[in-house]
């Protein structure tokens, strides 16, 4: 499991729980990217399939996200809004270095800390909404907190298929570091990242 280098502000549950058309808005659009960012790990690296064969099972479980985040958004009569910039995974994607095979180590250990912080926010939406009755979506966000956390193992893992493993492990401490920066210089909202 990966180790945050920050954890979230305890108010942050407070503020995004209060807005939930928005809060599952872009919740929804962070499945389909993490979906399309796993699809875009096969198009650049196509050469191994046990690499293709793990990143299409993540994408499908994402699509599976996606599909259950919009069913309940139906359900409540939520409108799905546009997906505006997402400032936290630009900031965190522009740490990557730019020759291989640093680059894919460094793109699948982004996506192993956008997974484990998913993991940390889908939880706290998990107890946040359990304490205010909602059994419904703190089901649904204990289940998926579970999944990311899950995902951002395989993206470690792929990572230490592609360098040394202690070479991925002190790169994975540097960009902990930069990813508890980037969000803090960020705006509390409610949203996901
Ligand atoms: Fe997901
Ligand atoms: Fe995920």
């Amino acid at each position: 499991m990966i180790a945050l280098g920050s954890s979230t502000h305890p108010a942050w549950f407070a503020t995004s729980g209060q807005h939930l058309g928005a809060l599952l808005s872009d919740h929804l659009h962070c499945e389909r990217k993490a979906a399309e960012n796993a699809m875009s790990l096969v198009r650049r690296y196509p050469n191994q399939a046990a690499f293709v064969e793990a990143l299409t099972r993540l994408a499908h479980e994402e699509t599976s996200h996606l599909v259950q985040v919009a069913a309940i958004m139906n359900e409540r009569g939520l409108v799905v809004r546009s997906d505006g910039p997402n400032r936290y995974a630009r900031a965190l994607l522009a740490q990557m270095r730019g020759n291989e095979p640093e680059r894919r180590v460094d793109a699948l250990l982004c996506a192993a800390l956008i997974e484990a912080r998913s993991h940390e926010r889908l939880s706290l939406l998990a107890r946040g909404f359990q304490q205010r009755g909602d059994q419904q979506l703190a089901d649904f966000y204990a289940a998926l907190g579970d999944a990311e956390e899950r995902h951002a193992e395989i993206y470690v893992s792929l990572a230490k298929d592609a360098a040394p493993t202690a070479a991925v492990d002190d790169r994975l401490a540097e960009l902990v570091e930069r990813e508890a920066e980037i969000l803090a210089a960020l705006p509390h909202g409610p949203r996901i990242h």
